[in-house]
């Protein structure tokens, strides 16, 4: 915090647009390799929570490095600094009253450290998107695996760039065995538990 900024209050605060919008509002932040099945699980959900008039907003990685985030690259920096913006975005969000999905890599523990650091108590719950890197390597939906391999893609993660697996992440889903449907339910009901007010 800069000494020269004093905080700003406003009268409408973090409870009230919760009691507005009738649930708590927090986050669900993914981690997983790519390929793993962020996107989708965080697509599907987002629907169900919806249909269950619940406000929500997805943060995904590929949209928002196509926007605030397109200065950033694949450095163990700029994935920092992507994961510490998409933290303190989420944070308004959160403060907005609304249920966010993330769904970043975010391979570093310090980094999701961070991130966790800056909610409040149940405000953040980290998801892990497991999926063998065999498997995620296999699907290779966007083709970035092939091209990480033959060294067109650089700093891929997995191949030349780390994934530090959540010690004790809130909730564990494995895509190679468990059906998309399963997954979902299971983030679902971990929420829907969690935004009782
Ligand atoms: S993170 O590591 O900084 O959290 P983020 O989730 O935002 O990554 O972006 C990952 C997405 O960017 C991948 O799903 C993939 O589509 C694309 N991508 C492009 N280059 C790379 C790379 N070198 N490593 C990982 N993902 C990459």
């Amino acid at each position: 915090m800069n000494k020269f900024i004093p905080i700003q209050n406003f009268s409408v605060n973090k409870q009230q647009r919760r009691q507005l919008k009738r649930h708590r509002s927090f986050v669900l932040w993914f981690t997983g390799l790519s390929g793993a099945g962020k996107s989708t699980i965080a697509n599907y959900l987002e629907k169900k929570l919806f249909e269950s008039a619940f406000h929500t907003m997805v943060l995904d990685g590929d949209n928002v490095r196509n926007g605030l985030n397109n200065n950033l690259g694949f450095s163990d920096e700029d994935r920092a600094e992507n994961i510490r913006r998409v933290a303190e975005v989420s944070k308004l969000f959160v403060e907005a009253g609304v249920v966010v999905i993330t769904s970043f890599i975010s391979p570093f523990k310090k980094d999701r450290e961070f991130a966790r650091s800056i909610f409040g108590e149940n405000e953040f719950f980290e998801i892990f998107i497991d999926c063998p890197f065999e498997e995620c390597r296999k699907r290779d939906v966007k083709g970035l695996y092939a091209k990480a391999q033959l060294g067109e893609v650089k700093k891929f993660t997995g191949i030349d760039s780390a994934y530090e697996k959540p010690i004790a992440p809130d909730l564990i889903v494995n895509t190679s065995f468990e059906s998309i449907e399963d997954c979902v339910e299971k983030i679902f009901n971990l929420a829907k538990q969690k935004a009782a007010l």
